[in-house]
């Protein structure tokens, strides 16, 4: 089969690795994917957002199998655009991937199918919103209903921050169109779990829950970033708590979709927390969380391709799939200045001498001169893996240590939770 994945970051990385191991694939490409990937796959140098191009592509190159790795190209409707012209893709289509494309309408959706979450209010008008964060105070947490890079969400302590967060979002418009609507909820208190499913209308098949860290310095200090560093499995939280998020937030969320006539069909991935009144769901995506692809697909024992296809054919409920014991702790690797900024072109230095101690997934590297440099605010994610946490966790933090950039900035406190 001829297989191509879309996307350039981590957690494409980590799928063109899975599913290189794929003895079905005969050739594998990924549009437009990053050096980091190559020899494991042909780079296309097609953006994620050129969907007429990836279409004709695909067409030409008789690709059997197109999967999509990022939210913005699927919250935009590529797998509508790629199936119309008569090619099988894995992925949510768009009227499904608005459940990470809005917030607004994720929060409705929750609400009108008694799934749990945090109380809310959205609004698309300032002053009202203005008027009721004034009303319920602080702690509480604000949230841009579009899209935004992982960063349009603010977690205030106090009034004064959270009436800042609101000018920025609703009236500097920081995050664009995206700003247009705001959803403030309810600060949940506990701790947070990723957990994604395979999922096919209702039938749902939860992978290995992971855990991520959002804020950028140790201890969740500092702004939230795309996510610091992963790890899983999640060995201090009972088996109960995961069957539970499944059976009250994962399973009827895909149900609702179905009754909605939006049937969801891809990588659901709850973001929620774990809160003395049991999970509650923080939000959904519609694809692989990165970074937690680095540390789930690595526990994949099965085919990846043998699922995407199985969900395609309409089987994923018959599919075996397994998970091996092992843990995985993945530390990201980020510039000098993210999240607010980030410094390119820097050179990277150590990445030969890892060899098979650790996985190493580029997320923002580039080639200048034959040689790598950084191309990004998340550069590399280093992946450990051992029998339990603690051994995973020190493979990759000596792993880490060993790659080199200038202004190079890693958390130091990754999986520390699950040791104690
Ligand atoms: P999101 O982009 O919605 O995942 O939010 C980013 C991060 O903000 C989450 O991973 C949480 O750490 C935090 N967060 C979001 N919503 C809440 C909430 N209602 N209460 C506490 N923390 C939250
Ligand atoms: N790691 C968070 C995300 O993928 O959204």
């Amino acid at each position: 089969m001829r297989v191509m994945v879309v996307g350039k970051g981590g957690r494409e990385h980590a799928i063109v690795w899975a599913l290189s191991k794929s003895p079905k694939i005969s050739q594998l490409l990924c549009a437009p994917g990053n050096v980091g990937m190559r020899g494991l796959a042909e780079l296309v140098p097609i953006q994620e957002h050129q969907f007429d191009e990836l279409a004709v592509f695909a067409t030409e190159r008789k690709i059997d199998l197109v999967v999509i790795g990022p939210d913005d190209p699927l919250a935009a409707g590529i797998v509508d655009h790629l199936e119309s012209a008569g090619l099988r893709v894995y992925g949510p289509r768009k009227n499904a991937a608005i459940i990470e494309g809005s917030k607004v309408f994720t929060k409705d959706l929750l609400h009108k199918y008694n799934i749990p979450t945090a109380a809310y209010g959205s609004f698309d008008n300032y002053e009202e919103a203005l008027a009721y964060v004034r009303k319920q105070g602080a702690p509480i947490v604000i949230k841009a209903d579009g899209l935004a890079a992982g960063k349009g969400v603010i977690v205030a302590q106090t009034l004064q921050e959270a009436e800042a967060a609101l000018a920025e979002i609703m009236v500097s418009k920081a995050f664009g169109a995206s700003g247009n609507s705001v959803v403030v909820e309810e600060f949940l208190q506990g701790q947070e779990m990723s957990l994604l499913a395979f999922v096919d209308g209702v039938t749902v098949r939860p992978m290995v829950p992971s855990q991520d860290h959002k804020p950028v310095f140790d201890d969740d200090k500092g702004p939230n970033t795309g996510g610091m560093g992963t790890y899983s499995p999640l060995p201090h939280i009972p088996q109960s708590v995961v069957d539970e998020a499944i059976a009250t937030i994962v399973k009827p969320t895909a149900e609702a979709m179905v009754a909605e006539g939006r049937p969801f069909r891809g990588v659901l991935y709850a973001g929620l927390m774990l809160t003395a009144q049991g999970p509650k769901t923080i939000e959904f995506n519609a694809r692989f969380g990165d970074p937690e692809t680095q540390v789930i697909l690595p526990r994949l024992e099965t085919d990846l391709l043998d699922i995407f296809l199985a969900t395609l054919d309409g089987t994923l409920g018959e599919l075996d799939i397994r998970w091996s014991e092992e843990a995985a702790v993945c530390v990201i690797l980020a510039s000098a200045g993210y999240p607010a900024s980030s410094t390119k072109g820097v050179a990277i230095e150590g990445l030969d001498a890892i060899g098979d101690r650790a996985l190493v997934f580029h997320s923002g590297t580039a080639e200048k001169d034959g040689k790598l440099v950084t191309n990004g605010g998340r550069v590399l994610g280093v992946v450990g893996r051992g029998r339990d946490i603690a051994e995973a966790r020190e493979r990759a933090y000596a792993a880490a240590a060993d790659i080199h950039f200038e202004g190079k900035h890693n958390r130091t406190d990754i999986a520390r939770k699950a040791l104690v």
